[in-house]
């Protein structure tokens, strides 16, 4: 069993590696700092947790739509966002050598060739006044660790400057005279594709507000403290909701979609105990009022999902800078005028919350060592992953006792019947105690097992995942018990 949370944390990392959920990204050439891929479990459970993100807000609110907008947009939208000018981390130049750093990289370097207990110090301190945005704490920390810049060897500093966490890269193949002209961001929120898209959708789809577009897709931030496996990655994905209202009303849409957000993360199965509101003091650029809701990770409590009042800032600044409307025609009768609200660019409430932590919160919450008594008194153990059902990579297991008097036909033939409702394994290796194991160790939530009882009056053991516990069932109950038990 793990000892302390950063062990169960160590414990989860190695354990989504070894059953194929995560993998550090180009690992053959030592990986690429915080970007992951997702390997056959790993992207089932993040599809799965995708659809019931998606399903939520789309299907099952009659005023909500979805978007897919483009990765790239056009420059101008990172200006008229503010991300151009707001959104960066700290940087140091060297006054003798010109080069610049990313503080982050130079304090990591020199922890490198410190002791692990000194490093570990160094960089718990880096990480504390990086996320208090102390520069000036940074600095005396580079200074009162005699840190030198490589080239020149002096630690002649200047002071920290931010510097911007988006991505560019070079968009079309003919370069152009101007030097920037060509280039494009990755968006580092998926947001602004809705914002620019408000009219479109609400034209096209014809929707009355309050009314809100969903969307999931990737985002991308050059992060500066990335050590933490997905939790903080450069290559991540979000799913956001904005949510369109009159302006007045957003108080009420905030309390509403605060609650809103914070259930269905309980409606999933995670517990009430590790979830609380963090409300923000210090606001993004964008933002009147915020709050985060916090996960108890390993690692501690953490934000998972942020619920944000935007006010009309977004609206008006690409009304701004495009100069084309962004309004909203309301004929709804203002009480106290007794005329219709109008135009007016509407205010927005805004949920987002990011797919990978998300994933890890599942992960992490799912895992546990777990001891198991045996009858002559002694123990075994398992590890298991208690995801829940309806999100699990697979939901159940098709297991022949043996490979031989016709099992596997029969076994086969119950996942063609179940497969197109649900994801279904199938395995005749090994002892079915050992198959047992590797089904707890990827969370799936039923192991059905086909012996040689199945051919005499064609019943099959099922096998939960969390009590171990098992019964007979007959074979055309299957499908609907665990059609029943995911929904
Ligand atoms: N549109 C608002 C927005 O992007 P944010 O608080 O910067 O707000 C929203 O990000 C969510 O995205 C966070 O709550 C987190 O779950 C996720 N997220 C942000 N940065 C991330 C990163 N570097 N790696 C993984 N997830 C991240």
């Amino acid at each position: 069993m793990a000892t302390n949370d950063n062990n169960k944390f160590q414990a989860v990392i190695a354990h989504a590696k070894e059953y194929g959920f995560v993998f550090q990204s180009s690992e053959i050439y030592d990986g690429l700092s915080a970007v992951y891929d997702y390997g056959p479990w790993g992207s089932e459970l993040k599809k799965n947790i995708r659809d019931y993100w998606w399903k939520s807000m789309t299907q099952l609110h009659e005023n909500i739509v979805g978007i897919d907008a483009a990765i790239f947009m056009h420059p101008t939208t990172w200006k008229a966002s503010g991300h151009v000018d707001n959104f960066s981390d700290p940087m140091i130049d060297n006054k003798d050598s010109k080069k610049r750093y990313r503080v982050d990289h130079l304090i990591e370097a020199h922890a490198e060739t410190l002791p692990k207990e000194d490093a570990e110090s160094l960089l718990a301190s880096m990480d504390r006044l990086l996320s208090g945005d102390d520069f000036t704490g940074l600095k005396q920390l580079i200074e009162d660790n005699k840190i030198k810049c490589a080239i020149s060897g002096t630690g002649n500093w200047t002071d920290i400057r931010q510097f911007n966490l988006m991505f560019k890269t070079e968009f079309g193949a003919v370069a152009s005279e101007n030097e920037g002209d060509n280039m494009v961001y990755l968006r580092p929120e998926t947001a602004q594709g809705i914002f620019v898209n408000f009219l479109n959708v609400q034209k096209t789809a014809r929707m009355k507000i309050p009314f809100g577009i969903a969307q999931t897709g990737k985002a991308f931030r050059n992060e500066i403290v990335a050590r933490q496996f997905i939790f903080r990655m450069r290559e991540f994905e979000q799913m956001e909701m904005q949510f369109f209202v009159r302006p007045g009303t957003e108080g009420e849409w905030y309390k509403y979609w605060k609650q809103e957000r914070l259930q269905w993360h309980l409606s999933l199965g995670m517990p009430a105990e590790k979830y609380r509101y963090h409300d923000h003091v210090k606001l993004a650029h964008y933002a009147k009022e915020a709050c985060d809701i916090e996960f108890e990770f390993p690692i501690g409590f953490k934000e998972v999902e942020g619920i944000h009042s935007r006010g009309d800032f977004d609206l008006s600044q690409h009304q701004l800078y495009s100069k084309k409307k962004l309004q909203y025609y309301d004929n709804d009768i203002d009480a106290a005028t007794g005329k219709p609200y109008g135009n007016y660019v509407p205010y927005v409430v805004e949920t987002s919350i990011g797919l990978d932590r998300m994933f890890l919160s599942v992960l992490s919450n799912a895992y546990e060592e777990e001891a198991i008594p045996k009858e002559d008194g002694s123990s075994d153990s398992r590890t298991v992953l208690r995801i829940p059902a309806k999100i699990a990579p697979v939901k159940l297991a098709i297991l022949p006792l043996t490979k031989k008097d016709g099992l596997p036909e029969i076994a086969r033939d119950i996942m063609r019947n179940c497969q197109d409702e649900f994801y279904c394994f199938y395995e005749e290796k090994d002892t079915i105690g050992k198959r047992y194991r590797r089904m707890d160790a990827i969370g799936t939530p039923f192991c059905i097992t086909v012996d040689h009882q199945t051919k005499e009056d064609n019943t099959v053991t099922i096998r939960y995942r969390d009590t171990m516990t098992q019964e007979r069932l007959p074979i055309d109950k299957v499908k609907e018990l665990v059609k029943e038990k995911i929904r």
